[in-house]
């Protein structure tokens, strides 16, 4: 990508720090407290296994899911101006999935001509090791350092130097209640020094209507995408979920301003988790939680950035003013 560099693919790294048995542990420890707790709550981080993964991927294509959509049409529009304020020789991309929206800015980047690396990192090993391949593939002379990890214990694996933009696209963030979010966003801020910037995707607060059919689409994927951590857990823990016992349900809270999203348990009944020797009680009704996707203002954002010591040089939104794409940078 450096205008100096040779033209040629370079081989492409992958750091595995979230192996089968690490994974196995994480999720173990994650599941047997996230069921025995009062109410029920798995973590996000467990509905991206590679058919969790594809689901999202459909997901992204929904007519009703918007947020995929208007994020594109913020890069495409601003990226050129984004890489120029960040000169960045190093872009490293937090939760990457396909690294589809991810090209607006590598291509921005090569005609920039600065660029020399890029480290995707994600949960998903699967997921991680095509993308980066693809991007390798794509542009020459870039070399694509990926790292599989956890946002919540393997942000500092992430390589360091170079003069950094750390992005985190999708509204991702937004899977983050309050306070684990600002935990997050310093962790993230530990691994940048001052002049690196962040651009980050936020989904805005809008009408509970279109976020519910967003989160609920009619032809059912995002219920699949939903209930697909019970085959997680069915596969992962020999556990015996039947899917068919569990609802989809997402809601808008007004209070905190976020979509919550569980599965209701359709009736009362026992679940058996054989690798943890645990029988899980769920009463008719019962919501467990799988996610939360909490949607922002401009105004609160900018002080939960500022908090962390992120100045945002420009908010882009798209012309509906669905969502936001912040550029800040470390002061
Ligand atoms: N950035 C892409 C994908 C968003 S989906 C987009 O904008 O479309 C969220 C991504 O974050 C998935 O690829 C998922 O595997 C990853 N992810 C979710 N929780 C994670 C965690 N705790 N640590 C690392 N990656 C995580
Ligand atoms: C990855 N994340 C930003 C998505 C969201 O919109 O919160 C996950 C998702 N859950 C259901 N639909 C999409």
């Amino acid at each position: 990508m450096n205008a100096h560099a040779p033209s040629t693919i370079r081989p492409v790294v992958v750091d595995v720090h979230l192996g089968p048995g690490d994974l196995d542990t994480a999720l173990r420890s994650d599941i047997l407290s996230g069921l025995t707790t009062d109410p029920k709550e798995l973590q996000p981080k467990w509905l991206y296994d590679e058919r969790g993964s594809d689901l999202f991927d459909q997901i992204t294509r929904l007519e009703e899911y918007y947020p995929t959509e208007a994020e594109r049409e913020i890069l495409l529009r601003h990226a050129a101006t984004i890489v120029q304020r960040a000169d960045a020789d190093t872009i490293v991309e937090l939760g990457a999935g396909t690294g589809d929206k991810t090209r607006a800015l590598l291509d921005a980047a090569r005609d920039h001509g600065r660029l020399e690396r890029f480290i995707p990192f994600d949960v998903s090993e699967e997921y991680l090791r095509s993308t980066a391949t693809t991007l390798a593939g794509i542009y020459p002379g870039l070399l694509v350092h990926g790292v599989v990890g956890d946002f919540d214990r393997h942000l500092t694996r992430i390589p360091r130097g170079g003069h950094r933009m750390v992005v985190f696209l999708g509204g991702t963030i937004g899977n983050y209640s309050t306070a684990p979010r600002a935990e997050l966003l310093g962790r993230i801020v530990g691994g940048m020094t001052p002049g690196d910037h962040f651009l980050l995707g936020t989904d805005l607060v809008k009408d509970p209507a279109r976020l519910e059919l967003a989160y609920d689409d009619p032809g059912g994927v995002t219920a699949a995408f939903n209930k697909n951590v019970l085959n997680v857990l069915n596969r992962e823990l020999d556990a015996d979920f039947d899917l068919g016992l569990f609802d989809h349900v997402a809601r808008w809270d007004a209070h905190e301003e976020w979509m919550d999203l569980g599965l209701r348990s359709r009736v009362d009944q026992r679940v058996r988790v054989a690798a943890l020797d645990l029988d899980v009680e769920f009463a008719a009704g019962e919501i467990m939680r799988t996610e939360v996707s909490a949607k922002f203002r401009i105004e609160s954002f900018t002080a939960e950035l500022a908090a962390v010591g992120l100045h945002v040089e420009h908010w882009f939104t798209d012309d509906n003013g669905d969502f936001a794409v912040s550029l800040s940078v470390l002061r």
